[in-house]
């Protein structure tokens, strides 16, 4: 895609009041960039907040228990203990891939099988560049990510 085409799809996708972390999961999806290899393509909003959620909603249901996890806005949130969320990045430092998923106690890409703790360090070869923890608050029922 040459700059005028990216120039009229960013237009485009404002119109649709896409921004943000959003805006930059829409264009990495399919694209070989190298700025959505790891985690620096995702921008936080002013406050640098990039997930908020209640944990009393629906939407935050599978939190409720212990080894679920939710996905959104390129943020992998998962439960990982009866106390404890841990947010990760969604794009796989291997090869960029959105397919971070959290099972067995740690976190885990899809595309080709690179494993990652909870601490964000690489569990085998395709890990091996770790992947990026956000920093996970709680103030009542709302859960914030931020970077
Ligand atoms: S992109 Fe995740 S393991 Fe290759």
């Amino acid at each position: 895609m040459n700059h005028s085409e990216k120039i009229k799809r960013n237009e485009f996708l404002k119109n649709l009041g896409i921004k943000g972390a959003a805006l930059l999961a829409v264009y990495c999806t399919g694209a070989s960039l190298s700025s959505c290899q790891n985690e620096s393509a995702i921008t936080p909003d002013a406050t640098g907040e990039l997930l908020s959620i209640d944990l009393t909603s629906s939407a935050a249901s599978p939190l409720k228990t212990v080894g679920g996890y939710i996905r959104q806005n390129n943020v992998v949130l998962a439960r990982v203990s009866t106390t404890e969320y841990v947010a990760v990045t969604q794009t796989c430092s291997h090869e960029g891939r959105k397919e971070i998923m959290f099972t067995n106690n740690q976190f885990y890409c899809t595309a080709h099988g690179a494993v990652f703790n909870k601490a964000g360090v690489g569990q085998n070869s395709n890990g091996r560049a770790g992947i990026k923890v956000f920093k996970v608050s709680i103030s009542g029922n709302m859960l914030t990510v931020t970077n």
